[in-house]
């Protein structure tokens, strides 16, 4: 048995959820044995933000982001050792994805990257512990989208013989993963989802998220306004695809809006039947023999969102990943302690089929220990 340390901060903004996991020899699903979320400090999130567009002196800026970054993921490990009575030498290595500022994966055309911030030689000073990070650009080099990553995990812990299931991650953009019974398997980014909920709620009611999706639910959904939405050419272009805040942010809703009517909390209401609508279209379209869906991440906790989407897919049974044996808030966080645990045995992280690499790549690049 090995233990692995994933950690994860995504395009939410929201901060980072740690796993420390155990690996077991022969068994593909690493097992979650406690978790731990810290909020970002105000400062830091506002300088993540920010760095999602240019700016000035932004290198400068991004390396002490990377580094503050670095320092926040150390603090979150130490609590996940503390608590478990360990040390940082009993755990074979830390998946640090880091922060995306930047997803413009593209073919070897020369344009394509990705970036996440994160010091990962700084992690490693920190922690004396392997650090894996940075595993999106590999990918990316080889051709692919980088992302999602998460639908190698999926396939390998939670696809089942003559089931068809699909797994849902509801973060800041939502991404599905396709289990088909004896078919391949398939992933893709559908849109958004809480990014452009969050800053909604942050612009009309200073909170940073509808808590359970009450505020929406209590508006009516402009479908007009909807319809306006759906024609993002995004939301048409066949997989492999992934995307981000480089599209889906505050200025994609305003640019779209035009001069409706709708008030802030039908805008509201008509953000989550945005993000309701293209996963459930996504899914009758690619997988429409789907039987279970199982929704991770944050929004999985949006009452409202998940009443949409049962409503949506009538002869879908939706529920969270909890009954799959993993706390939404943990999915993504442990995803990376089986990327950082795949890095260590040399085996490929990414699904070309998924991403669109040209082969099966071993995904991140290490930071030793010592
Ligand atoms: N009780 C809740 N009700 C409604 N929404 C919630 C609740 N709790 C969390 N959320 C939403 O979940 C978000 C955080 O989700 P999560 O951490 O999965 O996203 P993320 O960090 O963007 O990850 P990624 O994009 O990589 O999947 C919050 O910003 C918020 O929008
Ligand atoms: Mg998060």
């Amino acid at each position: 048995m090995a233990w692995y340390i994933g950690l994860m901060s995504g395009t939410s903004l929201d901060g980072v959820d740690a796993v420390l996991a155990e690996q077991l020899p022969g068994r593909p699903a690493p097992r979650s044995h406690r978790h731990a979320h810290r909020a970002f400090p105000e400062d830091l999130r506002a300088e993540l933000l920010a760095l999602n567009r240019s700016g000035p002196d932004e290198l400068h800026r991004a390396a002490l982001a990377a580094n503050a970054l670095a320092t926040v993921y150390a603090e979150l490990v130490q609590v996940l050792l503390t608590g478990a009575g360990l040390r940082g030498g009993d755990v074979r290595a830390i998946g640090a994805h880091g922060q995306t500022v930047r997803h413009r994966p593209g073919a070897f055309d020369g344009t394509g990257y990705t970036l996440q911030l994160m010091n990962g030689a700084l992690l490693a000073e920190l922690c004396s512990i392997d650090v894996v990070c940075d595993f999106r650009s590999r990918d990316v080099a080889a051709g692919g989208q980088g992302a999602p990553l998460v639908p190698a995990f999926h396939a390998a812990c939670f696809g089942a013989p003559g089931l068809h299931r699909a797994v849902l991650n509801l973060g800041g953009i939502a991404n599905l993963t396709l289990l088909p019974a004896g078919g391949p398997v398939r992933g893709f980014d559908t849109g958004p989802a809480n990014v452009l909920m969050d800053a909604w709620c942050q612009r009309h009611r200073g909170q940073a998220y509808d808590a359970g999706g009450e505020w929406a639910a209590s508006g009516t959904v402009d479908t007009a306004l909807l319809e306006r939405w759906l024609t993002e050419p995004y939301f048409a272009l066949p997989p492999p695809k992934s995307t981000g805040r480089d599209l889906f942010d505050i200025a994609w809703v305003d640019a779209k809006r035009g001069s409706d009517g709708a008030t802030p909390r039908d805008v509201m209401a008509t953000l989550a039947e945005l993000t309701a609508c293209t996963v459930a279209e996504a899914l009758l379209q690619h997988a429409p023999a789907t039987a279970d869906l199982f929704v991770a991440g944050g929004g999985a906790f949006n009452a409202h969102l998940l009443g949409r989407l049962a409503a949506l897919l009538p002869s879908v049974r939706v529920q969270t990943s909890s009954a799959l044996g993993v706390p939404p808030d943990q999915m993504e966080a442990l995803a990376f302690a089986w990327l950082a645990h795949a890095h260590v045995e040399r085996q490929p992280g990414n699904l070309p089929a998924v991403t669109g690499a040209l082969g099966p790549r071993v995904l991140g690049a290490l930071f030793p220990a010592a």
